[in-house]
């Protein structure tokens, strides 16, 4: 027996934690009832699980990890109220993969991309702590001590941000491109950081996550990695940062 938002996650619904809103949303029923209350166990084989009507095996399908250069103008979640377009259109594999996280619809930049719920589980829960390099480019230019209101952490209307690293890296036509590393995965984060201070952001790419990079991919490029390397990658990171404490 396993707890049902575990069973969905491994099935490849969606994460752990999308899968405890479909479960709060009344979408998800076991033996046709639904069931919104947390924690419920169930055994895979034998109960029948149906999200939004559709049954959910209790065979794992196989994980497949992919980064994604994500273009300007996509959503990054599966259905568009507006019907625009979503990062799923540009990705082309049998299973049914979502995004770690999001982007806005107007940055660009790395997205991973999976079916492995606990995966996505550890890599957003906030403990966890990934470092997320960011290249923002800024109108005007910001001076050294707005930068420094930056780092040591900034009150937006959901609280203040953790301390963040930034450095500027060059200075563009009047604007100027900054490299700000985040952990948190707030909403619009980057753009409220800087917006907050009076500079906002023009254009917004995220470069990397923990030692993940874009490499040589082009927008709407993906690759194939394995498990193993992205866990590497966000761990390193994460390693690198409790050295330091
Ligand atoms: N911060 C933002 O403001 N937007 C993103 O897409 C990511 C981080």
């Amino acid at each position: 027996m396993e707890r049902l938002q575990k069973i969905m996650a491994h099935a490849g619904v969606a994460s752990r934690r999308k899968s405890e809103e479909l479960i709060r949303a009344g979408r998800v029923r076991v033996n046709g009832k639904v069931v919104t209350e947390m924690g419920m166990k169930v055994d895979p084989d034998q109960d029948l699980v149906e999200v939004d009507g559709k049954p959910i095996t209790g065979r794992e399908e196989p994980k497949v990890y992919l980064l994604l250069y994500k273009p300007r103008g996509y959503v990054t979640t599966a259905k568009d109220p507006q019907g625009r377009p979503t990062v799923l259109d540009l990705v082309h594999v049998p299973q049914r993969v979502y995004p770690v996280g999001r982007l806005d619809y107007d940055t660009e930049g790395l997205l991973i991309l999976t079916n492995d719920g606990d995966l996505t589980y550890r890599l957003t829960h906030p403990k966890h702590e990934v470092d997320k390099v960011y290249h923002a480019l800024v109108a005007g230019h910001p001076p050294e001590d707005k930068l420094q209101q930056l780092r040591t952490g900034i009150m937006l209307e959901d609280g203040p941000t953790a301390p963040a690293k930034v450095r500027r890296l060059k200075k563009i036509q009047g604007n100027t491109l900054l490299e700000i590393i985040i952990h948190e995965g707030r909403n619009r984060q980057v753009r409220r950081m800087c917006e907050a201070i009076g500079h906002p952001v023009l254009h917004l790419k995220r470069v990397a996550i923990g030692d993940l990079t874009l490499g040589n991919l082009k927008p709407k490029q993906y690759v194939k990695v394995s498990r193993v390397r992205i866990e590497k990658a966000t761990a390193n990171n994460y390693n690198h940062r409790l050295r330091r404490l």
